[in-house]
């Protein structure tokens, strides 16, 4: 069975089919600048007033597929990594020097996002369907946004390995913040998405605060339910109890990508007790 991302019924993104049978699409944005950028780049005119640089209208460019069987829904883009992206580009000197790890990735725009002003990104996806070379990909066609260049690391990080390679887990012994966009959308996959938040905290010093994205995906029967998002946060709260807490954001944040930002996207803030 194909399903489909939603947000192309919404927006046109001008996506072009190349020839391997996906898409390239054009995500536009407007690009804050950090404390360190205007420290960097304000100009004085002659009488040593500020002068105000005006926002580009910067995009960046992402090929993905525009349907896809259910285990390959990481070749597509879903709403939750808009709402990602939009958080970042709110709160860009947050990650000024910071590591920054992504999980379930997809085809990699909140890593690219977040590579414009953190020191080192981990992208990091289970490699079906040839996700992790799509990143690859993706990475090159928007390298001019990685402040120190090569800043991205792409690996392959699957929530039901029994081991992670010792390269990656000398990487994630060192990372600060972490996102995840759009991965509760499977009871199984959510059972081993919590043992590897559990496994990160563990390992990883340093990190502090996670960002999980999701869309909350509603059953209409005799009464409104969405069975996914409750069976997480069911199972997230007895398995992390007495070491991890949980508080849902606000998203009234700035919205600088085009995507419905509706009611049902969630942004949830998981820190060590
Ligand atoms: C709905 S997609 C979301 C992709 C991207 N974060 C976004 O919002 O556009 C779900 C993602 O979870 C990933 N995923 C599924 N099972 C996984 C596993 N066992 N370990 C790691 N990632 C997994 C998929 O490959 C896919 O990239």
């Amino acid at each position: 069975m194909e399903v489909s991302s939603e947000i192309y019924e919404e927006n046109d993104y001008g996506s072009v089919t190349i020839a391997n049978g996906n898409v390239i699409s054009k995500y536009r944005f407007n690009k804050p600048t950090t404390t360190l950028d205007e420290r960097n780049e304000l100009q004085h005119d002659n009488e040593s007033d500020i002068i105000v640089k005006r926002k580009k209208n910067e995009f960046i460019e992402i090929e993905h597929k525009k349907s896809s069987i259910l285990s390959e829904v990481g070749l597509q883009l879903w709403r939750g990594a808009f709402l990602l992206n939009d958080f970042i580009l709110n709160n860009p000197d947050m990650f000024l020097d910071k590591n920054v790890l992504e999980l379930g990735s997809g085809v990699g725009i909140t890593s690219i996002v977040a590579s414009m002003y953190s020191k080192k990104v981990l992208c990091t996806d289970i490699n079906i369907g040839g996700i992790l070379d799509l990143i690859r990909r993706n990475v090159l066609l928007n390298d001019h946004y990685q402040k120190y260049r090569n800043n991205i690391e792409i690996h392959e990080l699957d929530f039901f390995a029994d081991r992670w390679s010792n390269e990656l887990e000398k990487a994630l012994a060192d990372i600060d913040i972490c996102f995840v966009a759009d991965v509760i959308y499977d009871d199984d996959i959510s059972i081993g998405f919590i043992k590897t938040i559990l496994k990160l905290f563990k390992l990883s010093p340093k990190l502090k605060e996670m960002y999980i994205a999701l869309e909350k995906r509603y059953v209409f029967t005799d009464c409104v339910v969405a069975p996914m998002y409750e069976f997480f946060m069911k199972k997230f709260s007895q398995e992390t109890a007495g070491i991890l807490k949980y508080n849902e954001m606000s998203t009234s944040f700035k919205q600088y990508f085009d995507y419905e930002k509706c009611k049902e996207l969630v942004l949830i803030k998981v820190n060590r007790i």
